[in-house]
């Protein structure tokens, strides 16, 4: 996928083109996927996911949904956090469950983290049975947003929480230029150089910079009709966790 049609896929495609135009996009990276996280966050991307999963808090014997589940390291914490819960690991882009499925789930994983492709806008799933749900830097590329939010309240259980990890804009000056050159120059340089798909990267920065601020993301949430919800900063802002309650806990 060249940059401009990575911008397109953000702009003037259709919800479905898009989506499609994402999975490609993930699937042709799927390989340099983990390095690159770990390489670009300098290994903080491992505490985030930990900090996300402990946020999620299912009763033993629940399944969690895991969207976006992608190479499923969020899954794997999860399954490592909650051992009497389940996860359900839904991505469309196959490579990179499969590159997960190969590379992280050993045989005692196995029986309880189930890799499904599907799309985030019509879950395979039935109502009200997930004790928990995480989207781990997937939600940005969703289009559109209100879609996956209504299929996340259908599946989850009556006060059952939704954890999301996103990245933010940098909340201090100082660390908002550096992010800003990181993002705009170090990122798609890197990411161009390594992963094997020009234009990639530079997508994952203008997504980012084009994703709502987490007051704009709080709103969208309890206009989508969770009760609770709050945010946390992590490293000074460059990511955040937001945490949205669906109504009562009978
Ligand atoms: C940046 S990766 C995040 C993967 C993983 N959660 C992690 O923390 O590393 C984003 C993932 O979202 C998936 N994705 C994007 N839109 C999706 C949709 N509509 N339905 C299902 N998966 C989607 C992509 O295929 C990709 O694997």
């Amino acid at each position: 996928m060249t940059g401009d049609q990575c911008r397109s896929a953000t702009g003037a495609a259709t919800p479905d083109e898009h989506g499609r135009r994402v999975a490609a996009m993930f699937g042709r990276i799927a390989g340099w996927y983990d390095f690159l996280n770990h390489a670009l966050s300098g290994g903080q991307d491992i505490y985030w996911r930990y900090r996300l999963a402990r946020a999620a808090r299912p009763q033993p014997g629940e399944t969690v949904l895991d969207l976006a589940a992608g190479t499923m390291d969020v899954s794997v914490e999860l399954a490592r956090q909650y051992p009497g819960c389940r996860v359900a690991a839904l991505d469309f882009a196959l490579p990179m469950l499969e590159r997960g499925k190969v590379r992280k789930l050993s045989e005692g994983l196995e029986k309880r983290i189930f890799p499904v492709q599907a799309d985030g806008r019509l879950l395979p799933l039935a109502d009200a049975s997930m004790g928990a749900a995480t989207i781990a830097f997937g939600i940005r590329n969703i289009l559109p947003r209100q879609d996956a939010y209504g299929e996340f309240l259908r599946v989850l259980k009556p006060g059952a929480r939704l954890c999301i990890l996103e990245f933010g804009t940098g909340s201090r000056r100082v660390w908002r230029g550096l992010y800003n050159f990181y993002l705009d120059t170090l990122l798609p340089f890197i990411g161009d150089r390594i992963s094997g798909d020009p234009g990639a990267y530079r997508y994952l920065a203008e997504t980012i910079k084009s994703f709502p601020d987490e007051r704009a993301l709080a709103r969208e949430l309890l206009d989508a009709g969770f009760a609770r919800v709050y945010h946390v900063p992590m490293m000074s802002g460059i990511v955040y966790l937001h945490v949205a309650e669906k109504a009562g806990r009978g």
